[in-house]
């Protein structure tokens, strides 16, 4: 038997994993070691004297020359990284298993989703993916310092996903100043970085002062007054204009005037209060957030429309399409996609040799906006703060559907996935990597070939339209 060193992050696996497959060691063969106190008794030599046994990690790196170089596919490191958060002990196991078969015996492995090991990971990485959503959905901050303002949270997690949940809270509220407690480690912000420190259980947050009072402890040090001041500076005025600013009067009161504009933030647009975060179930599931979107009323498009319209389609979809919001008739009678653009699309899936019961489809904002003239009721774009409250829903069904690949309909949603400055003229049928998806493409809008009243540049659009979803098929 061979022992690994003590491996308690994917950063350690992966340094144990690759030496391992250095030295040969067969998967039946590897005793992965988590816990150090296991192992210092074992270093106390209460483990027998098999030549090849890791007990210390200088003498193994000596002995063992990691020199054997290989590669494994980009998708495969993505899910260790996840499935390393799982809380389940066999994980390293399985993990280096599902790493000597695909190094040794099919470097396609993760294709065959009926293979057991890959099933598994599967699912681990599932139940990861919705653990972060819901850390997303429920961590409630509150304010325990006025000058310079700061925010903490604490939350209880199913697995070790600090890691992989805070950058998102970072880029969320990076004007900001947080700090989120977690059983298994803390994570802290302070405008510029992340730092990461001790975990923090229940029993030391039975009130919120008690969480005030962790925070003074162990992080209000770090955060730096004069390091604040820089980053308000260059949130409110891009550097290169400083110079010419008539400084004396006008810096301090524009750093007067930052924490007023942190929290008409909060109330406003990036704030706590005002996003589909609220309504988000407690379970994680197609059923219980279809279930929960009609209670939905982040925005204020839920006044005038029927109902909201949630996604529809294969729960074990690899690929889901993502339109911008529904029409007339989908309003009308609660399903995506079933008005004309609806009936294009059906077209062009089945032209592309696609059932659309495979596929599922959604929409970035879940009810119709329009202005009514007459009796009609026309279509109205939504705007970015429609969007942004709606985002969780559709944040929550990618999380649960985990698809691989993401077709996005039109400018809506490619914007919203892909950035502001995306443009479908420039960029259609590009196969490109989001926070959600490692495939991620974009292509026409069935409404917009409708409408296009050139008729060849129709059938262009048309053909591209099939094209980008059979691409998407492909890459699946
Ligand atoms: N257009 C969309 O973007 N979505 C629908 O569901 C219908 C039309």
């Amino acid at each position: 038997m061979i022992r690994s060193n003590c491996v308690e992050t994917f950063e350690q696996w992966r340094t144990e994993a690759r030496r391992l497959i250095a030295m040969k060691a067969r998967p039946s063969d590897v005793h992965w070691q988590t816990d150090p106190d296991q192992l210092s008794l074992f270093e106390e030599g209460t483990s027998g004297s098999d030549s090849r046994q890791v007990s210390d990690r200088k003498t193994n790196e000596q002995s063992v020359p990691a020199n054997r170089t290989f590669t494994v596919p980009q998708d495969f490191l993505k899910l260790a990284e996840n499935v390393a958060c799982h809380r389940e002990s066999g994980r390293w196991a399985l993990l280096y298993r599902t790493l000597w078969r695909i190094v040794n015996e099919q470097r396609e492995l993760l294709k065959i989703t009926t293979d057991d090991d890959v099933y598994q990971l599967t699912q681990m990485q599932k139940a990861v993916t919705r653990d972060v959503h819901k850390m997303k959905a429920f961590v409630r901050f509150r304010k325990v310092a006025d000058d310079p303002e700061t925010f903490v949270a604490w939350h209880r997690p199913d697995h070790r996903i600090m890691r992989l949940a805070a950058p998102f809270f970072a880029r969320r509220f990076k004007g900001m100043r947080w700090s989120i407690f977690t059983p298994d480690e803390s994570a802290c912000w302070d405008q510029t970085s992340l730092q990461y420190g001790r975990g923090v259980s229940a029993s030391e947050v039975d009130s919120d002062d008690s969480l005030e009072e962790l925070w003074k402890t162990y992080y209000a040090s770090i955060f730096n007054p004069a390091r604040v001041k820089v980053a308000m500076m260059k949130r409110e005025m891009p550097v290169r204009h400083w110079a010419t600013l008539p400084e004396a009067g006008l810096i301090p009161k524009l750093l007067e005037q930052a924490p007023a504009r942190v929290e008409k933030m909060i109330e406003t647009h990036e704030g706590f209060g005002q996003t589909a975060m609220h309504f988000m179930p407690s379970e994680m599931d197609l059923s219980s957030l279809a279930e929960a979107v009609r209670q939905c009323s982040a925005c204020d498009l839920c006044q005038d429309a029927t109902q909201a319209v949630f996604g529809e389609g294969n729960p074990s979809a690899q690929v889901v399409l993502i339109g911008e919001q529904p029409g007339d008739q989908e309003d009308v009678q609660g399903k995506p996609f079933v008005g004309p653009a609806g009936q294009l699309l059906n077209e062009c899936l089945s032209q592309a040799g696609i059932d659309r019961k495979d596929v599922y489809v959604t929409n970035t904002v879940k009810h119709f906006k329009f202005i009514q003239r007459g009796k009609r009721r026309l279509h109205q774009k939504p705007n970015s703060r429609e969007i942004y409250a709606c985002r969780p829903w559709l944040e929550a069904e990618l999380s649960v559907l985990l698809p691989k690949v993401i077709v996005c309909l039109g400018a809506t949603p490619s914007q919203a996935l892909l950035g502001r400055d995306f443009r479908i003229t420039r960029s259609r049928g590009k196969l490109l990597q989001t926070e959600w998806c490692e495939r991620t493409l974009a292509t026409w809008h069935p409404a917009a070939v409708l409408r296009m009243p050139d008729e060849s540049r129709r059938s262009q659009m048309q053909e591209q339209l099939i094209g980008d979803l059979q691409l998407a098929v492909s890459e699946s």
